[in-house]
């Protein structure tokens, strides 16, 4: 079997690589490991930049994006005693939606199968090989069946727990890695969004978010230690401690109900350098994981896939100049987001083995948040995401 490109992994990244070649005549195959139901049903990142907005449109999946995503033009942050809400519209012109990655995929599973892009699930075993050579070919099993397929190129977009960056050797290979003392416990439910906009607090007993996925649908998240686990929690014990962490203000008009789903995610900022090696190129989650304060996950894996795109496209017209600069470019845009949700993180947390002094910095930085609207179009600009 032999294909221009092969993508292992088919979460976003991979899903929307396979479209955006298919619309320009590259042709790519997708091999996952796990079932479409699986993929279908992992509840992740909800906030959506405009590039990938516009990535999504250009794919040409914009249809149920432009008519069921929520526009947010802001965002509350409510720490120390503060409350200062972030117009991202006034500061920077730009703002965010709010749109499931699960929809994300869904949409992108459902124009692929349109034009029937082939795509192999519960691919198991998967393999790279020659990927430093002229001739790179992966291998894999499926449905019982030894499978090789020949290939130009290989596009690494199997997550953090993937084989594509462990191909890199490690001589060439550069991890950097931040855990954090923490994890956020998330909870899913069919009550009221507690406003129309997503609320970050930060209380002296952790940090909260209040997020939706649409008028009727809530995502709401608790800082918890490492030790605990999801069955620890009732749903009763979630919302009880929510409402503590929240100022009593909001705190009042919080509607709870049952949870019909609840995980724990621990947080890392983790960047492997460089993001290609050879004719492997890796995207989204398998070369850096952002901890999940600020949303960026999900936006970084987008624009890795809107370069990688660009590159490959381009050098089946002719041109190599993007590939060459691929990694480059991507990390440029990785470091500053990775920044930006470690700053995020460290500003809204409570640190377990840190002191009160970092507790007044972080009431400091809110003060200057809550005066300074150099500060809120910083952080305005980051949110919204930065440019490609
Ligand atoms: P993934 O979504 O991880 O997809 C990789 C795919 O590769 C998977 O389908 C996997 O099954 C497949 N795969 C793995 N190994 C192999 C193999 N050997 N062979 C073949 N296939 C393989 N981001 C946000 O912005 N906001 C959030 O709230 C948020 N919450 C998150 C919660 C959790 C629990 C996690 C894990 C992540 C969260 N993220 C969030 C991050 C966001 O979901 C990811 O950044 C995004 O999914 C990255 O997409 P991806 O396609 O690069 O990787
Ligand atoms: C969501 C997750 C985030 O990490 C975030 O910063 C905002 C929203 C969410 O899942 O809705």
């Amino acid at each position: 079997m032999r294909h221009q490109v092969v993508i292992i992994g088919g979460g976003p990244s991979g899903l929307l690589l396979s479209l955006l070649l298919r619309r320009k005549g590259v042709d790519a195959v997708v091999l996952e490991q796990r079932t479409r139901a699986y993929v279908l049903a992992r509840i992740r990142a909800g906030v959506l930049e405009q590039g990938l907005c516009d990535l999504l449109r250009e794919a040409g999946i914009g249809k149920r994006l432009n008519a069921e995503g929520f526009v947010h033009g802001g965002t509350l942050l409510a720490a120390h005693g503060k409350q200062v809400h972030i117009d991202f519209k006034a500061l920077t012109g730009n703002s965010v939606t709010i749109y499931g990655q699960t929809e994300v995929t869904r949409d992108l599973y459902d124009e692929l199968d349109r034009t029937d892009a082939p795509i192999y699930h519960e691919a198991e075993g998967v393999e790279i090989h020659g990927a430093d050579s002229d001739a790179p070919y992966v291998t894999f099993t499926h449905g019982g069946t030894s499978h090789r397929i020949d290939c130009d190129y290989i596009a690494g977009c199997d997550g953090f727990h993937g084989v594509s960056r462990r191909t890199i050797p490690e001589t060439t290979r550069r991890d950097y890695e931040h855990i954090y003392p923490f994890g956020w416990l998330g909870i899913l439910s069919e009550t009221r969004p507690l406003q129309h906009e997503l609320v970050y607090a930060g209380s002296d007993r952790g940090f909260a978010l209040c997020s939706m996925r649409n008028a009727h649908l809530s995502r709401h998240y608790l800082q918890v230690p490492l030790t605990d686990k999801p069955d620890d929690w009732s749903d009763d014990a979630f919302w009880a401690e929510l409402r503590r962490r929240l100022p009593a203000g909001l705190a009042e008009s919080l509607e709870t109900g049952p949870s019909i789903e609840k995980s724990i995610a621990p947080l890392r900022s983790f960047i492997s350098e460089p993001m290609s090696w050879g004719r492997l190129y890796l995207a989204g989650d398998a070369a850096h994981i952002v901890p999940p304060t600020g949303a960026k996950g999900l936006n970084l894996a987008a624009s890795d896939v809107y370069y990688l795109s660009r590159a490959l496209i381009a050098h089946y017209a002719g041109d190599d100049d993007h590939l060459t600069s691929y990694s480059a470019t991507a990390l440029a845009r990785v470091w500053k987001a990775s920044r930006f949700s470690w700053a995020m993180t460290r500003m809204l947390h409570v640190f377990p083995d840190e002191g009160e002094f970092l507790r007044r910095m972080q009431g400091a930085e809110m003060d200057y948040l809550a005066g300074s609207q150099a500060a809120q179009t910083a952080l305005a600009e980051n949110y919204v995401g930065l440019p490609y």
